[in-house]
């Protein structure tokens, strides 16, 4: 295992990502994390980049005792200034930022450095790298010797002639750096030796004997699914480890794609046995969105509605099972003590940053965040999961690759998709484009090619004519973007011909609409959702 203290880097988790790809698992943990109150032992340890200067008076500080612990160090970036500044070496500040490519020219050290030299051992003597950084280092701390420099970074890579310490200036974690994942290996695996054995498998076999532990032998679980696919892949993993004393429940708020409850209920309950309950709260949900704009509002609603119905609903299993009880006699099913959450690693990471969570852009989660104050458990199988590996994880489920490849849909599903106050009417226009337009798209054979796509229906109403009459409708805006991990975002470039067939097949098909236009902004300036 590998801990990776983060300073506060855009890069950080990339980090953790690259070690899980080889098989290694790796944590984040905030670099305030004290090495003595560490709870399992890790074989190596990366101190990431900042956008903090080692000089500012508020620079985050790694605890000395890393220096001390007896594993491999490799500090990237700030980590590198970090570890330089912690054993007396000199880190320049400078105001000139070096943002972009390099090439490092490797130097071996040759006999009595074998392991200085073993983390550039058997990589070209030069290798194109990708550079972010402000200050860079401008003196070796003693006994520490340059492994690689480039024309403008003198101490590129650094490394400790007799403990395995080392020091790179630039990001082998970003695909900038092509050979960075090699790199990364050398350290994770030669350097630390650490067994590259981390694999889906293991984590299913671990995670279900770990779920049986936790809920004891009669413990009940209860669980919220979306038809997404990260609570389709947590319902089924409870599924596999307890069976039916995992409850699953479809809230339908009325604001979901067309035909989804019907569409989810056939997959988890029919195709992949889940215990599911359905539950039309459409009405009471479109009752209280009514005449509301705000969108801040309408997630706050959704939310609060949710909680009110999923809680209604737990009561409702504990009362019919006492009942049952009553009526039937025999054994006393268990309590309902837990509430399963699709928490990923992502969220798990922004909630331990030693910044604290950033600031709300939107309210994302806040299903989720609500849930929690309920007086259930809460038990969180995905939480050490990025969302590609929960795809793994669904496939080794078993889980069909049409759900485990689906576009993430948010909680507040259309209501954040439909601009403007929401009508039954409105919902059922948005229905409509959003088939037609994933239909497409999947027949264009581009569905994979694209990390979103969806209709926006605007509240705003444009002339057309159609056959020899003026119209007066609404228009659809079409988004599809690309995206590594949604926190940026460019927009897909569609063949024409694929964009001409959706915008007619609107057009043509949907009642209201008269116009199609297509979405070309990027994250930032905009954001993902329109709302
Ligand atoms: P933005 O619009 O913030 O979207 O760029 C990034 C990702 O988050 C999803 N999203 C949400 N998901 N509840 C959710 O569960 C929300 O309120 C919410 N708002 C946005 C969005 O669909 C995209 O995948």
């Amino acid at each position: 295992t590998i801990l990776i203290l983060d300073f506060g880097s855009q890069y950080s988790h990339l980090i953790t990502r690259r070690c899980r790809e080889l098989n290694v698992y790796a944590e984040l943990m905030p670099c305030t994390q004290k090495i003595a109150e560490l709870k399992w032992k890790p074989k190596g340890i990366i101190l990431s980049g900042s956008p903090y200067s080692v000089y500012d008076k508020d620079a985050p500080r790694v605890d000395p005792a890393v220096f001390d612990y007896g594993v491999p160090v490799l500090g990237i970036c700030y980590g590198l200034q970090e570890m330089a500044w912690n054993l007396g070496g000199k880190v320049g500040s400078s105001n000139h930022r070096e943002f972009g490519y390099a090439q490092v020219e490797v130097k071996r050290l040759g006999k009595g450095y074998e392991l200085a030299d073993r983390l550039f051992k058997g990589l070209q003597d030069n290798f194109q790298v990708w550079m972010s950084h402000g200050d860079q280092i401008s003196g070796l701390p003693e006994n520490f010797h340059v492994i690689g420099k480039t024309t403008t970074a003198p101490f590129a890579a650094i490394a400790h002639d007799a403990k395995p310490f080392f020091g790179i200036q630039f990001h082998p974690e970003v695909t900038h750096t092509p050979k960075g994942k090699e790199i990364i290996s050398k350290f994770v695996l030669d350097v630390c030796e650490c067994k590259a054995n981390w694999t889906m498998e293991t984590f299913i076999e671990k995670e279900i004997a770990r779920i049986r532990e936790i809920c004891g032998p009669k413990g009940r679980v209860i669980g919220a699914v979306s038809g997404g696919v990260d609570s389709s892949v947590a319902a089924k993993l409870m599924h596999e480890a307890i069976g039916d004393r995992f409850q699953a429940i479809l809230v339908d708020n009325g604001v979901l794609r067309e035909n989804e409850a019907a569409q989810v209920k056939k997959m988890l309950s029919e195709d992949l046995g889940v215990s599911l309950t359905v539950i039309d709260a459409s009405d009471k949900f479109l009752d209280k969105l009514a005449g509301v704009e705000d969108p801040e509002q309408k997630r706050k609603i959704i939310g609060n509605t949710f909680i009110h119905v999923f809680e209604a609903e737990a009561e409702r299993i504990e009362a019919e099972a006492e009942k049952e009880l009553e009526e039937k006699g025999g054994e006393a099913k268990g309590k309902i003590e837990w509430l399963l959450q699709g928490t990923l690693y992502p969220d798990v990471i922004e909630s331990i940053s030693f910044k604290g969570p950033s600031a709300t852009i939107k309210t994302h989660h806040n299903v989720g965040g609500l849930l929690a104050d309920m007086k259930l458990k809460l038990i969180e199988p995905l939480r050490e999961l990025f969302k590609d590996e929960v795809r793994a994880l669904g496939r080794l489920l078993s889980i069909p690759a049409h759900l485990v490849n689906r576009h993430p849909f948010p909680g507040p599903g259309l209501a954040i998709r439909i601009l403007g106050p929401i009508t039954r009417e409105q919902v059922k226009i948005a229905q409509q484009a959003d088939t037609i337009y994933i239909d497409e798209i999947r027949k264009a054979g581009l569905y994979d090619q694209i990390s979103q796509a969806f209709a926006v229906l605007l509240p705003v109403r444009a002339v057309g004519v159609m056959g020899d009459k003026r119209t007066y409708e609404q228009v659809i805006a079409l988004r599809a973007v690309t995206t590594e991990d949604f926190m940026t975002a460019d927009w897909f470039v569609f063949p024409t011909d694929v964009l001409r067939r959706i915008s007619s097949r609107i057009t043509n098909e949907v009642a209201g609409v008269n116009r199609v236009t297509y979405d070309i902004s990027s994250k930032p300036p905009g954001t993902v959702e329109w709302l």
